[in-house]
């Protein structure tokens, strides 16, 4: 599947655009300055160099080589620095409770992979440290603006509350928005979304 990615990715312009996604620029400010944030299926860097230019310590994986080239590229162009792991996320040697927030951004899987991913995804943060999620909800299909087309691979966010048992929800949302991401989203999507906090450990 990184080929899959490293084909869309192989063009000059960024697939996805080069600036961040909206809602991920919409929750930053739960961020405290100087944060760790793991950006996980970050593509070509859009989202994760755009933490780093807000001065955020990000950690960005992806396992397009062809992807995590651009986000090199781009943070040089833009004087950040981040680091990047391209690896794959099933097979990741993922951090445990390392970081202050995780940023996910229209990183689909089928349903086993997905509850793995979103497991490790919730231990590698820190106590109080911040889920940001977004991706393409069911509803999607019947829309042309990008995203997977086996429903499988789309999420409610019923779902997201089932996979991240350990966070405190502060937005748990589904909804119509208009997307204008590069060429790969472009119009009306229809999404789910969420901001939830790692509960303390206890005792
Ligand atoms: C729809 S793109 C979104 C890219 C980026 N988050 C953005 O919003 O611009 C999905 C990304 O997830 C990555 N991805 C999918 N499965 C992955 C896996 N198992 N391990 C690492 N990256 C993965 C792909 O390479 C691709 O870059």
């Amino acid at each position: 599947m990184s080929e899959f990615w490293n084909q869309k990715f192989s063009r000059a312009d960024y697939f996805y655009g080069d600036t961040p996604n909206d809602f991920l620029r919409s929750q930053v400010f739960r961020l405290k300055p100087g944060a760790r944030v793991l950006v996980v299926g970050d593509g070509e860097g859009r989202n994760g160099v755009w933490l780093a230019e807000q001065g955020f310590e990000v950690t960005s994986v992806d396992y397009s080589s062809v992807g995590c080239e651009k986000s090199r590229l781009l943070a040089a162009r833009k004087h950040v620095s981040l680091i990047t792991h391209c690896a794959d996320l099933l097979t990741w040697a993922w951090p445990i409770a390392e970081f202050d927030a995780v940023v996910s951004i229209f990183l689909h899987f089928m349903p086993d992979d997905r509850r793995q991913v979103h497991a490790k995804m919730q231990a590698a943060l820190a106590p109080h440290g911040w889920l940001i999620i977004e991706l393409f909800h069911p509803k999607q299909l019947a829309y042309q603006s990008g995203g997977p087309k086996n429903c499988d691979m789309l999420n409610t966010p019923n779902e997201l509350e089932t996979d991240f048992t350990d966070l405190n929800w502060w937005l748990l949302g589904e909804g119509l928005t208009r997307l204008a991401e590069g060429s790969g989203h472009t119009g009306l999507g229809y999404i789910s979304h969420a901001a939830g906090q790692k509960a303390p450990a206890v005792g």
